[in-house]
């Protein structure tokens, strides 16, 4: 399979990767000939790439974090959970609040425990699923990378479970701001910004109530928007006081928002998404954590188009452990001519070549 962008899909192409509801329903099966009318639907629910199938690359697959059965369980939890707290008042609110812990807790543990079974780098790209609200999948995206971050940093089990849950619960406050406000997609005044804010708070507020989870995931929600250097919200503490927590959902919480599809703007690729983590390290974000997050994820994902230096261009194949930043690839052109017959060229053994753009386009 391949991935392209939406925009350049003719009708007729073939859909390689099921896409999904948030409720856990197909909404276009794999294998299917995309029409015009499926391919405007999915640019207007704002799906920037696709895995299509194409000839030159049917053995090229993506191994998937977490199943997509228990991704799919995982967004349907989160969701059921908080738009029922959404929907009570408050005091309804805080027993909810403790039953969502309960429930989150568990699906932590089932993600760890498939997660700890798989040996690839992180890929969600090629997972797609259209929900009708960007917190539910957001907190199953952001829990993943939370874990692999805290498993790569050598965490024991015991701290993954708490990060995990405070990853899962990252966000719940959100139910407490006003729809109008947290779906805008223009910009917001300062005032609107401030409503955004108080998402830290209030989940704070009602999570280190509930009995059941730890005061230290509490923290992953009244934490995760503060940054090293104090320019964070909602207290603007630095480094020191900032729990080490924090600083890992900070970053997982980062990358997942600029690589994830939203209707008011493209998706960013994951060495894109990289690059802003890179950007802000050591003033934002913690300089060897964003070391390690790159060691957790595919920077070029299998599927992916890549430019060369030297005039040929090809397809992501295989990613190579510990240099995942120099793929094996399946060379399809040669200045711009289709080879007759393609071959693989490893880039871990290739030096002299350099990457110089990823080609989306069909
Ligand atoms: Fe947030």
């Amino acid at each position: 399979m391949r991935l392209v962008a939406t925009k350049s899909i003719k009708p007729g192409t073939e859909l390689a990767k099921t896409i999904y509801s948030d409720n856990g329903q197909v909404l276009i099966q794999r294998d299917i000939q995309l029409t015009q009318r499926m391919l405007n639907r999915l640019m207007e629910l704002g799906i920037t790439y696709l895995y299509i199938k194409d000839v030159h690359t049917e053995d090229v697959m993506v191994e998937p974090p977490i199943s997509d059965e228990l991704r799919m369980e995982a967004v349907k939890t989160v969701k059921n959970s908080f738009t029922d707290i959404q929907n009570n008042d408050y005091m309804k609110r805080s027993f909810l609040v403790e039953q969502a812990g309960e429930k989150m807790a568990d699906m932590v543990s089932h993600i760890m425990s498939e997660m700890k079974g798989r040996k690839e780098v992180i890929s969600i790209l090629s997972d797609v699923l259209i929900s009708d609200d960007y917190v539910f999948s957001h907190s199953v995206n952001v829990t993943i990378y939370s874990l692999a971050l805290a498993n790569e940093m050598g965490m024991p089990s015991k701290r993954m479970e708490e990060i995990g849950l405070g990853a899962m619960l990252h966000d719940v406050g959100k139910m407490f701001i006003p729809d109008e406000v947290l779906q805008k997609t223009g910009k917001l005044t300062d005032e609107e910004f401030k409503i955004i804010q108080k998402h830290t708070d209030e989940g704070f507020n009602y999570l280190r109530k509930a009995n059941n989870i730890p005061l230290l995931a509490a923290h992953c929600a009244y934490q995760h928007h503060e940054r090293l250097n104090g320019t964070g919200y909602p207290r603007g503490i630095t480094e020191k006081d900032m729990h080490p927590y924090a600083k890992i959902l900070g970053v997982a919480d980062v990358f997942d928002a600029v690589t994830s599809d939203r209707v008011y703007r493209d998706a960013m690729l994951p060495h894109e998404g990289l690059e802003i983590l890179y950007a802000g390290a050591g003033e934002l974000f913690d300089k060897n954590l964003v070391e390690a997050f790159k060691k957790t994820i595919a920077i070029y994902p299998q599927g992916l188009t890549l430019q060369l230096s030297d005039g040929r261009s090809g397809v992501v194949i295989k990613q190579n452990p510990h240099l995942y930043e120099r793929p094996i690839i399946r060379i399809l052109k040669e200045n711009n001519q289709p080879v007759r017959e393609p071959y693989e060229l490893d880039l871990s053994e290739q030096f002299d070549i350099v990457i110089t753009s990823c080609n989306t386009d069909l």
